[in-house]
């Protein structure tokens, strides 16, 4: 039986029933379920990084309702700002009820560059190294026995010529190299093998030897499809909803100070799953970025048109350097686990559910941005913790921040009388 993810109530629940019907639905065992809470020793710590002094926590979500090439996911967050989760939970849940997302990705292959400097002829140099191309990739392919033996390994090289650069003439060799559910780190040895071989079919100098975290070979692409009417609420029609998203989305198209923005809304979503599952998170941020300005003009990651019917269409595409073994993922308890919530088999999976989660994102701020305004979602959440500031405990944080956002006066004084009208209220009965 498929399970599904859609948990209604889930969102009232006290965070350890939370967290045992996360457990549950994931299978996680005591071990996992512990690391929900913190799992990352000290001493573990002590032996990932320098200098280490302590530990820095992030608040851990999970937001239900996700439905991806018809699995369902629950997706771990780890994130400090509020209404991320929130929205990207909402949006899930509408996306679903449109038959849920569909997802891409191309396979694992990363693009590893060794720069060779000191060429009198950078055409000749390239030819020689397209001539050796078969001893090249055998030759990368044996750095990473465990990559080859899981299909992985080297599968093409690439010339680039810079007649100029400030180091002179430069010719870089790409290496394209399938990691499989491998760190992409494993790219880095590789190059650092190739590289005397390099110089000796060339004659120049390597320098450089570094993976590229432009990974346009390794994509992960999310689409939807939602008929207009699923997307009306309170006095907003379906129509006014997906006509506004596709005329928000229009500014990020055109112009770059937009479309940072909108961006990082669509990053909001992708790093908070990243670094809850141990992802280098900054390697998919500068993928994104510079996946972003690859015509030369920095634009959207996203696009929102209009499709049979009027209904909304999305889309997104974007590098995605995920992997489910290795680095972080092995070290860090806290993130084995949210990867065994997410529940992805492959490296490719976790970049599909990475795709959807940062077109859901940018489908909520949109959404919110082309009809009530950002901040009166944020206005919710804001008065909860102003009332929580003020003293409220259980139901009382709810009826004090529903008050406040009403009189939309949400601030630490009004926190107080409400907290007290009610006190009193209840005295009285
Ligand atoms: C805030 O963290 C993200 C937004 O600014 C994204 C956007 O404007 O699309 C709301």
């Amino acid at each position: 039986m498929t399970k599904s993810s859609r948990l209604p109530g889930f969102y009232a629940l006290s965070v350890e029933a939370r967290a045992a019907r996360v457990a549950e639905w994931a299978g996680l065992d005591d071990a996992d379920r512990q690391a929900l809470g913190g799992g990352l020793a000290q001493d573990r710590a002590d032996k990932m990084i320098e200098n280490v002094v302590g530990l820095h926590e992030l608040p851990l979500a999970v937001a239900p309702n996700f439905l991806i090439n018809g699995r369902d996911y629950l997706v771990p967050m780890a994130i400090e700002e509020p209404s991320v989760v929130a929205a990207a939970s909402y949006m899930a849940r509408i996306v679903r009820d449109a038959g849920g997302f569909r997802a891409t990705s191309t396979e694992p292959v990363m693009i590893g560059q060794i720069q060779v400097l000191g060429l009198s002829d950078l055409h000749e140099a390239g030819a020689a190294l397209l001539g050796e191309r078969e001893r090249l990739l055998e030759l990368a392919t044996r750095t990473d026995p465990v990559v080859a033996s899981l299909g992985g390994g080297a599968r093409d090289i690439e010339v680039r010529l810079f007649d100029e650069s400030p180091a002179g003439p430069m010719l870089v060799l790409h290496l394209l190299y399938d990691v499989r559910d491998i760190g992409a780190n494993t790219v880095n040895t590789a190059l650092e093998a190739l590289a005397p071989v390099v110089e000796e079919i060339t004659g120049g100098r390597a320098h450089l030897r570094i993976l590229s975290n432009l990974a346009d070979r390794r994509l992960a692409g999310a689409s939807c499809t939602i008929p207009a009417d699923l997307l009306a609420f309170d006095d907003f029609s379906g129509e006014q909803v997906a006509q506004g998203i596709v005329e928000a989305y229009a500014l990020a198209a055109v112009d770059s100070y937009r479309a940072a923005t909108h961006n990082k809304g669509i990053m909001n979503g992708i790093d908070a799953v990243a670094l809850a599952c141990g992802q280098d998170w900054r390697a998919i941020e500068a993928g994104a970025h510079a996946y972003a300005a690859r015509s030369g003009h920095y634009t959207s990651l996203s696009t929102w048109t209009r499709g049979a019917r009027g209904a909304l269409y999305g889309t997104i595409e974007l590098p995605m350097a995920a992997g489910i073994v290795g680095g972080a993922t092995r070290a860090h308890p806290g993130a084995r686990a949210a990867l065994k919530i997410v529940g992805a088999r492959t490296a490719q999976e976790l970049a599909q559910v990475l795709a959807a989660v940062g077109l859901a994102q940018n489908m909520g701020a949109l959404r919110a941005l082309a009809t009530e305004g950002i901040q009166r979602g944020h206005m919710a959440l804001h008065a909860r913790q102003v009332a929580i500031a003020a003293g409220a405990s259980g139901e009382e944080v709810q009826a004090v921040s529903e008050q406040m956002v009403s009189e939309r006066r949400v601030r630490p004084d009004r926190a107080a009388e409400v907290l007290a009208e009610i006190r009193r209220g209840s005295r009285v009965e």
